[in-house]
């Protein structure tokens, strides 16, 4: 059987990348450029900056990845493009210049749902078996998801408000943490305890659903209320708190959609899939699980848990495999659902 190669474009946000990717499992090579110390002084990503800045860097990083893999243009199979969700003048810069490159060349197109993408993260580091259930957690998204195959996913739980990420970012900066907070935030919290005892929303509520700005307020209440009182909180016991509060509900929902589920794998992906408490987390309740319910785990490498083109070419393997191509009137779908 004939090797398939994929030339992967991701531009969603605020990393423009690049990538071959091989059989949709492995990366030939990986570009990202990343754009963060430009929002940084902004407390966040500006949409009109991202869009200049992967415009700078996208010829020549597509030239880049080329190389890395010491391929040409002839040696590639499909061109992949994140096409949504994401910031519409971002997304945009990819998709065109992935249509670009596929009327140049002829080699078909591809477009990928970028959340599609993060969950195939795993693929890059192991075989998925089917059913396969993810927890999905990103700066935009937190859902758990149901794959009845490569390519066809279904949202069985999601946020009702702030994303995961969004609000470690937004308690990161009551803390004076840059953007983006998590990784900081996370690293504290291992230093700290759960001190604070913050509320755990819709923990027992009956579906897998998730909100986390109830947590968000409590901190930030917490914080003004002793700035009021000049008491000075520490910072340690206070992510850990946060984090605590974060981790139980993930864990909680996720172990009981498991349990109803039974996936043969579980997955997990977006930034905050790089989080180490939650990974930890994560493993230690599965592995407690009955043997026979117990499904594979697979958390993907922490430089494949944030926005990359290499989970995009993954995923466009298996839009490849089920003939589902795109032709040149993709367009960016800034609220593109799974
Ligand atoms: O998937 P991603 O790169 O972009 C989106 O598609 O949203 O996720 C970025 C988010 C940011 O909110 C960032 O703070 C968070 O992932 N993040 C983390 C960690 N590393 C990144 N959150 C918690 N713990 C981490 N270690
Ligand atoms: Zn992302």
């Amino acid at each position: 059987k004939k090797d398939i190669r994929i030339l992967a474009y991701e531009s969603s946000c605020d990393e423009t990348s690049t990538a071959v990717v091989k059989n949709g499992r492995e990366v030939e090579s990986l570009i990202v450029a990343t754009q963060i110390k430009s929002h940084q002084r902004f407390g966040g990503v500006v949409p009109e900056v991202a869009s200049r800045h992967h415009i700078e860097v996208i010829s020549q990083i597509t030239k880049e990845a080329l190389d890395e893999a010491k391929v040409g243009w002839k040696d590639i199979d499909a061109i992949a493009v994140t096409y949504g969700p994401g910031l519409v003048g971002a997304l945009l810069i990819g998709v065109s210049a992935a249509k670009a490159a596929s009327m140049a060349t002829g080699i078909p197109l591809i477009g990928v749902d970028h959340i599609m993408g993060h969950i195939m993260a795993a693929q890059l580091k192991d075989e998925i078996e089917y059913p396969a259930l993810a927890l999905q957690v990103s700066g935009g998204h937190t859902e758990i998801v149901l794959l009845k195959d490569p390519i066809h996913f279904e949202i069985i739980g999601d946020i009702r408000d702030d994303a995961a990420g969004e609000a470690y970012d937004k308690i990161g900066r009551v803390m004076g943490v840059k953007y983006p907070a998590g990784k900081t935030v996370d690293n504290w919290a291992h230093k700290g305890k759960d001190t604070f005892h913050f509320p755990r929303a819709m923990m027992e509520d009956n579906d897998y659903d998730f909100s986390f700005s109830g947590l968000k307020s409590a901190f930030i209440n917490t914080c003004h209320h002793a700035d009021q009182i000049h008491k000075k909180l520490n910072k340690y016991d206070l992510a850990a708190s946060f984090q605590a509060s974060v981790i139980d509900v993930l864990a909680h929902k996720t172990i009981r959609a498991i349990k109803q589920y039974r996936p043969k794998t579980f997955i997990m992906g977006g930034g905050v899939a790089a989080n180490h408490g939650l990974r930890e987390r994560m493993s230690k309740e599965i592995a407690r699980l009955p043997k026979s319910i117990q499904p594979k785990v697979i958390l993907p490498d922490i430089k494949l848990c944030g926005d990359n083109a290499a989970m995009i070419g993954a995923a466009a393997y298996n839009l490849y495999n089920a003939g589902k191509f795109s032709d040149l009137t993709l367009n960016a779908d800034p609220s593109l659902e799974l």
